[in-house]
Order: structure tokens, then C-alpha cells, then sequence
């Protein structure tokens, strides 16, 4: 019997349990033994658990029962998930995680102090929600150099632009819907304003590269500044707005940016809607690969934290190997390959046509709406500049 302990009991912390306790036999028959569930760690009072017995307010209960082999750490945030996660590994326990944050900021870290200690760290949960992504991305994927990522990361705010493009709702109504339903971080902004794509791409990236990719350095612009009138010129054009984790990875050198992207209606990720998540990855064997699900909520997040556990009891003397070394040397470009950029403008189509041959897909009631040709970000500032009255230029995901 493996004894387990969660740490956090909110949306996922919860979901661990339920899927632990109602898919007891199936977790068993994978585990090859009982997966037993000893402590929850959690600073609330939860009187009327059916088995409130097993909450605690002490972490030192969890790190001193030596009994306790795999700790699943579903709080969220830096602080204090860092401390906990780093105490269990030292204390000889694997630790599985849905913690992106932690992962991005001190994956490297952790991951260094698991393989010292011959213990597991697993986190595929921290990207994709209940994808199965981590996984195939160092296993299958194996054989290839990866040279392309693109990724709707984050549930909460495709489902906001969703509702804008299908239901016309204001962003205000979309996003207290997904928080209502359970997909927002505590602090909506991490959704919002890129941050939470940005770790989970730069975790893609340090898996593609094998190295360590800052997540300080990846360019991240949000949702927020997104419109009626962007969503209006984008369906002009034939395509929808979606947030992009993208990386490309060349030569052992990466670059990466998180920012909302144009996609063709063509493209297989203009079709990922409402909270689910689509993750296209590129290899120089393979091709592309597409993963696809629920990249969000309680169950289908516990879902991989719970295959964490498992796999954690399966390899609990010979260590599974997943993650990525401390980078030597810069890894890391500013910019990579050319974009097109979708624009949006107050010019006169006669002023468009002053400054560039783009072709005019939409021009009425004082806007025009037009794609450049592939041009780098100072080319595409400099178009801008020239305009004077550019209202938002896009990248397009090609
Ligand atoms: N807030 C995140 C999202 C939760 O909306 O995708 C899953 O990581």
C-alpha cells in the first residue's frame, strides 16, 4: 500500500480525493498496490469531511511520517509550495504538482534536489490541465528536435474570448463566468495578463530544449487590451483571435512569446474553444502533433495529478526521469522568425495605401482593416508609427 498525502484542499486538492476514493480499484490495478490517502494539509477547517481526520495543519506531520512515500502539492502560488515541495524531496518523498508557477520558477531547482534524492518530481498537471502532455513531449517525442510549439495554454481566457466571439458577451460577464465555473487563478490576472501561459510554455520550451527557458524572458502580453472591433476585423478576415504560448527552437537557441494571435479558421487551433486547450508541437520527424482537452478544472486537472501518484508508486526505487538541466550559457533569442500582423486602424484606405501593399480586407465606418506581408517587430513599429492611428496589429500564426 503506497500512503499519500495532498497538500492544498481547493478545486484541485478536492478533486484528488474524489478521484482517488471513487476510482479506488482502477488507481490500485495501475498502481499495482492501494493508493491510500494519509493527511490533507490544509490552513481551513473542514468540520464536516466525511473524513476530517485526515486534515492537518501541520506540514511537519506530513514530513516526519516516514510512512508517507508521495506528496501531492495542489496549493498553488510560490509561497509557502516552494518550501513544502522542497522539504518532502529532501525528506525522501516524491512530490507530484499542478503548480505551474512553481514548476516555471524552481523546476529546476526541484528537479535537481528529487534526482539527489533518487525521488520522483512530476508535474503534468502544470500544463494542459488533464492533457497528457508532459509525458509525450519527452517520452514519444523522444526522437525528434522539436523545432515549433504553439499552444492555447490557458483555459480562462480562451473561454473568454470565445463568448466575445460567439455570445458578444463583455469581458467582464466572460470572466466572472470562468471563475464562477472554477478555471480562474485566485488572482484573475495571472489568466488575464498572459502570466499563467507564459509559465506553462516556458515548461514546454525547458522540455523541448532540455534546458532551463526563463520565464522572466518570454514576451507576454495578455487579452485585455483585445475588442468587439479586434473580434469583428478578425472574423473579416476569415480566422479568430486565440492567447498563444508560442516557442520556436533552433540550434539550441529558443524564442518565445506569449501574446494573442490571429489563426486562419483553417489553422487546427482556431477550433480549440471555450475552456478546453490545444497544444500543437512541431518535430523535425514526426511533423506536427496535435494534444487536445480539458485544459482546466477540478477533475480533469486531478486527473493528471492522480497519474502523477500512480506513476510515482510504479517508479517509487528507480526514479522517472522527466524535466531539464540548469541552461549553461544564454539559451534564450528576443526575436524569431518573421510575422504577418493583422491590423486595425483609423487611417483613410488612401493612407493605408501610401505606406504598403497589404491588401484591404475590410474598410468601413472609419476603419480599415488590412494583413502585412511577414515583417519583424521593427518593421511592423515602424508601419505603425507611419499610420499614426493603428488601433491594434496582431501576429498571425501561420
Ligand atoms: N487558470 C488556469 C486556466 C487553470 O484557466 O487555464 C489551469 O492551469
Amino acid at each position: 500500500m503506497a500512503k499519500v498525502a495532498i497538500m492544498g484542499y481547493g478545486t484541485v486538492g478536492s478533486g484528488v480525493y474524489d478521484i482517488i476514493k471513487d476510482n479506488a480499484c482502477r488507481v490500485a490495478d495501475n498502481a499495482g498496490e492501494k493508493i491510500e490517502i494519509k493527511y490533507i494539509l490544509d490552513i481551513r477547517d473542514f468540520d464536516d469531511h466525511p473524513e476530517k481526520e485526515l486534515f492537518t495543519k501541520d506540514v511537519n506531520d506530513i514530513i516526519n511520517d516516514s510512512e508517507v512515500t508521495v506528496v501531492a502539492e495542489v496549493m498553488g502560488g510560490l509561497h509557502p509550495a516552494y518550501e513544502f515541495t522542497k522539504s518532502m524531496l529532501e525528506a525522501g518523498k516524491s512530490v507530484v504538482t499542478s503548480n505551474k508557477e512553481l514548476v516555471a520558477t524552481y523546476g529546476t531547482e526541484l528537479l535537481a534536489i528529487a534526482e539527489e534524492k533518487n525521488v520522483n518530481y512530476l508535474f503534468e498537471a502544470s500544463v494542459g490541465g488533464g492533457i497528457p502532455v508532459i509525458r509525450p513531449l519527452s517520452r514519444c517525442l523522444a526522437a525528434n528536435n522539436i523545432t515549433r510549439i504553439a499552444g492555447i495554454l490557458n483555459g480562462t481566457t480562451n473561454y473568454i474570448l470565445h463568448e466575445m466571439f460567439t455570445n458578444n458577451k463583455s469581458f467582464e460577464t466572460a470572466l466572472s463566468d470562468a471563475q464562477a465555473m472554477g478555471y480562474a487563478e485566485r488572482n484573475p490576472a495571472a489568466d488575464i495578463e498572459g502570466h499563467d501561459a507564459c509559465r506553462k510554455i516556458a515548461i514546454l520550451s525547458s522540455l523541448a530544449s532540455g534546458t532551463e527557458v526563463d520565464c522572466e524572458r518570454i514576451a507576454t502580453e495578455g487579452i485585455a487590451d483585445i475588442t468587439l472591433d479586434d473580434v469583428h476585423a478578425a472574423e473579416a478576415a476569415g480566422g479568430v483571435i486565440k492567447l498563444i504560448g508560442y516557442a520556436e527552437f533552433d540550434g539550441g537557441k529558443v524564442y518565445s512569446h506569449v501574446a494573442p494571435m490571429f489563426i486562419k479558421n483553417e489553422n487546427m487551433l482556431s477550433g480549440i474553444n471555450g475552456v478546453m486547450n490545444g497544444i500543437l508541437i512541431t518535430g523535425d520527424a514526426v511533423g506536427d502533433v496535435m494534444f487536445y482537452g480539458a485544459g482546466a478544472g477540478k477533475l480533469p486537472t486531478a486527473s493528471a495529478v492522480v497519474a502523477d501518484i500512480v506513476d510515482s508508486a510504479i517508479h517509487a526505487s528507480r526514479r522517472k526521469i522527466i524535466g531539464w538541466k540548469k541552461a549553461r550559457g544564454d539559451v534564450m533569442k528576443s526575436t524569431g522568425n518573421d510575422f504577418a500582423y493583422l491590423v486595425r486602424c483609423e487611417n483613410t484606405e488612401d493612407e493605408v495605401k501610401a505606406v504598403t501593399n497589404a491588401d484591404i480586407i475590410l474598410c468601413e465606418n472609419g476603419t480599415v482593416v488590412f494583413m502585412t506581408e511577414p515583417m519583424s517587430l521593427d518593421s511592423c513599429e515602424l508601419l505603425k508609427s507611419k499610420l499614426g492611428k493603428v488601433k491594434s496589429a496582431i501576429r498571425v500564426l501561420n
